[in-house]
């Protein structure tokens, strides 16, 4: 029996997870998000050492970008220190590790899709406090992975694809950038993936610790915006403008298209185009 444990449950990954529960009833999950709070070492260990966990998969963060910049030590207490406690309790309980990072690790600059060997370069803070996170799982001997994943909506949360829905519905016309182009992720996607990879039973650190993972294919967030009011039939204008228009004062790369087949060929993943999932998620959508 795997007993898993999912931090950060009322995310939009691990919401996803405990829509997936029923689908895996060989697993018995945990699902805790600020009830076990990831920062307080202790209180995770007695929670594995009480509940017999051997799976952790870690979807909390820190995740408010602009808010990163300046409160670099809340970012660094839950994305570094929270993920050296993780780390440190898996290899104490020989517990497997998944957790979670971001194409926010890259700079941008690449012009052909990024690998795992890519070098890293965050540019902003919320991109380094992930990047010092997944250091202590690259030096770890225990059988832990980073999976890298980027541009992640699903139904709850603040993400790109439930803003533009709700500004459309409102605005005859909304400014979305066209020169950041990157790999949508429907946070459905990769949990179902993530319980695919376990249950394949295949080392998770066969082929390295750090996995990038998305939907497969790309887009820019104009043309994105423009697929997702053409599926709802939203009368809406998408105006394109650059990425300067907007004057933010947070810098975010404005290439992050990743290649996926280290993950897809480790672990025989079938991973859906980003425009299929994309249809998937808005058919069920209520306006
Ligand atoms: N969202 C994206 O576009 C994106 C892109 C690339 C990578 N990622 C990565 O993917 C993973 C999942 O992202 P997500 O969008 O699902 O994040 P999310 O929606 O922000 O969920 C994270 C959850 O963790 C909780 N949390 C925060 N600090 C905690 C702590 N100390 N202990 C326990 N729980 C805590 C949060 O609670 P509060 O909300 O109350 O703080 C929230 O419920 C993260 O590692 C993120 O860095 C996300």
């Amino acid at each position: 029996m795997k007993n898993i444990l999912i931090t950060g449950c009322h995310g939009q990954l691990g919401s996803e997870f405990k829509n997936l529960e029923k689908e895996f009833p060989n697993y018995k999950f945990f699902f805790r998000d600020l009830d076990l709070d990831i920062t307080q070492k202790k209180k995770v260990e007695d929670f594995i050492k009480k509940n017999k966990i051997n799976v952790i998969l870690n979807t909390a963060a820190y995740t408010n970008v602009n808010n990163a910049e300046i409160e670099k030590n809340n970012a660094d207490l839950v994305n570094v220190e929270a993920v050296k406690n993780l780390v440190n309790l898996s290899e104490k309980h020989n517990c497997k590790l998944i957790h979670y990072s971001t194409d926010y690790v890259y700079d941008g600059t690449s012009k052909t899709p990024i690998n795992e060997k890519c070098l890293v370069n965050p540019i902003n803070y919320y991109g380094e406090s992930k990047r010092k996170g997944e250091i202590f799982i690259e030096n770890s001997p225990s059988e832990s992975i980073v999976i890298r994943t980027s541009w992640l909506y699903s139904r709850y949360g603040h993400n790109f694809v439930n803003t533009i829905i709700e500004k459309a519905t409102k605005e005859k016309e909304i400014n979305v950038v066209n020169d950041q182009f990157g790999c949508p992720t429907y946070a459905k996607d990769l949990a179902w993936d993530s319980l695919k990879i376990l249950e394949s039973n295949i080392k998770l650190d066969s082929r390295g610790k750090v996995y990038n993972y998305s939907n497969l294919g790309s887009t820019n967030w104009s043309d994105f915006a423009k697929k997702i009011i053409e599926q709802l039939n939203i009368k809406c204008e998408i105006n394109e403008v650059s990425t300067a228009y907007f004057k933010s004062t947070v810098r975010r790369p404005a290439y992050s298209i990743t290649n996926k087949a280290l993950i897809s060929s480790t672990f025989n993943l079938n991973i859906p185009k980003w425009e299929d999932s994309l249809k998937t998620y808005l058919t069920n959508f209520k306006l």
